[in-house]
C-alpha cells in the first residue's frame, strides 16, 4: 500500500483525494495547507491527519507526496520531497519560470526519485485512444494538429495576475497535448493574442484569446487555440490530420439526446468544466502513478515533459512581445 502526503488543500488537492482514496494500492494519510483549515477539512473527510508539509516530508512512512500548492511553490516542493526521498506527483506547471523549472530538473537528476507531472489530459479516454491509433499508423503519416481548448468563463482578474498568464496557466495543456501526440517536440512557436473577452485581462498583462501555431523539423504543423469564453461550456477537441486520413476527439456531451423537429436538430452542450469532463483522467493519472512507482518502471509523464511544455508557454509569451516566431532550442540553450 503506497502511503501518501497531499500538499495543498485547495480545489484540484480535493480531486487528487479522492482518487488517492478510491485507489486500491493507494491511502492517503497526511495533508498540510498554509490554510490550517482547509488541511483539516480534506484530512477529517478521508481519514487522514493534518500535518505541517515538513512533518510530511520528515515523515519516513510516506513514501509518495501528490504536491496540489499554489503554482510558485512547486519547484521548491519538489526538491524538497524528492530529497527527502519521497516519490512525487505534481501538478502543473512546474514552475512560473523556466529558468527556475530546468534548474529543478537538474536538482532532482541527481537525487534519482521518481517525478511526475500533472498532465492529467494525457488519461483522458479519448484522447489516449486518439494516440493509440496515431501510434498504430491508422492515419499513415500525422501532418496537421488542431487543438482546440476553451474554458466556459474566464477566471478573476485577481487569480489571472497570480497565474503566470494564458500560456503558462492554461495553454500549458495543450502544449503537452501537441508534444504527446506529435512525440517530439516543435522548431518554432509563433503566436498572437488579444484581451477581447475582458479588457481588465488585458490590462493585467495577459491575453485572454490566442492561437499559437508550431512548426515541426519534419514539416509537420500544429495549431492551437485558446479562448477563456466559451458560452457553451468546456470546448475541448482534438484533430489529426495524416496522410491516410483524420482523427478527431470530439467533446463529451452533458447527455446523447439529439431532438430534431420541424425547427431543427439539436444537442446537449459540453459537461461545464475541468471538474466535470476530465474526473475520469484524474482517477487514471493517478493510477499510471502508483503502478509505475510500485513497479519501479517509467513514468507515463516526467519533469522533463513539464519543463518542455514551459519552453513553449515561455516561447509563446515571448512571441506575442516580439511578433515573430521564437526558435525553442534559443531558450534551451
Ligand atoms: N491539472 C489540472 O487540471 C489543474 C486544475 C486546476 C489547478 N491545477 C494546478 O494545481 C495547482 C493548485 O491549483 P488550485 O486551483 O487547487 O489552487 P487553490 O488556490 O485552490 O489551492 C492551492 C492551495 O495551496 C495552498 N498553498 C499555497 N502555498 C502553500 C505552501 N507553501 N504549502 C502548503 N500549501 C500551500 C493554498 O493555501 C491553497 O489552499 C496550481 O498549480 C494549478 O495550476 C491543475
Amino acid at each position: 500500500m503506497l502511503k501518501v502526503g497531499l500538499l495543498g488543500a485547495g480545489r484540484i488537492a480535493g480531486v487528487h483525494a479522492t482518487a488517492i482514496s478510491s485507489h486500491p494500492g493507494s491511502t492517503l494519510v497526511a495533508v498540510s495547507d498554509i490554510n490550517t483549515a482547509a488541511a483539516e477539512k480534506i484530512a477529517a473527510q478521508y481519514g487522514a491527519q493534518a500535518h505541517d508539509t515538513s512533518a510530511i516530508l520528515e515523515d519516513s512512512a510516506i513514501d509518495a507526496v501528490l504536491i496540489a500548492t499554489s503554482t510558485d511553490t512547486h519547484s521548491d516542493l519538489i526538491e524538497r520531497a524528492t530529497a527527502a526521498g519521497k516519490a512525487v506527483l505534481c501538478e502543473k506547471p512546474v514552475d512560473l519560470s523556466l529558468a527556475r523549472a530546468r534548474a529543478c530538473q537538474k536538482a532532482v537528476s541527481s537525487i534519482g526519485r521518481p517525478v511526475m507531472i500533472g498532465f492529467n489530459r494525457r488519461f483522458d479516454p479519448n484522447f489516449s485512444a486518439l494516440k493509440k491509433a496515431v501510434d498504430a499508423g491508422e492515419i499513415g503519416k500525422p501532418e496537421l494538429l488542431s487543438i482546440t481548448s476553451f474554458d466556459p468563463a474566464p477566471p478573476p482578474v485577481s487569480y489571472i495576475k497570480v497565474s503566470g498568464g494564458l500560456f503558462r496557466d492554461m495553454m500549458i495543456h495543450d502544449f503537452d497535448m501537441a508534444n504527446f501526440i506529435m512525440g517530439a517536440p516543435p522548431v518554432t512557436v509563433t503566436a498572437v493574442g488579444s484581451s477581447i473577452v475582458d479588457t481588465e485581462i488585458g490590462a493585467a498583462g495577459d491575453v485572454d484569446t490566442a492561437v499559437v501555431t508550431l512548426t515541426y523539423a519534419d514539416g509537420r504543423i500544429a495549431v492551437i487555440k485558446n479562448s477563456r469564453r466559451a458560452v457553451y461550456g468546456y470546448d475541448q477537441r482534438v484533430e489529426l490530420l495524416g496522410s491516410e486520413g483524420l482523427l478527431q476527439a470530439q467533446n463529451i456531451l452533458e447527455n446523447t439526446v439529439v431532438k430534431s423537429t420541424t425547427k431543427g436538430v439539436t444537442g446537449a452542450k459540453p459537461t461545464y468544466f475541468f471538474l466535470e469532463r476530465y474526473m475520469p483522467a484524474y482517477a487514471a493519472e493517478w493510477a499510471a502513478f502508483v503502478e509505475a512507482v510500485k513497479g519501479g518502471t517509467p513514468l507515463p509523464v516526467t519533469l522533463e515533459d513539464g519543463v518542455a511544455a514551459l519552453a513553449m508557454a515561455e516561447a509563446a509569451t515571448l512571441s506575442i512581445k516580439t511578433g515573430s516566431p521564437v526558435s525553442l532550442a534559443s531558450l534551451l540553450d
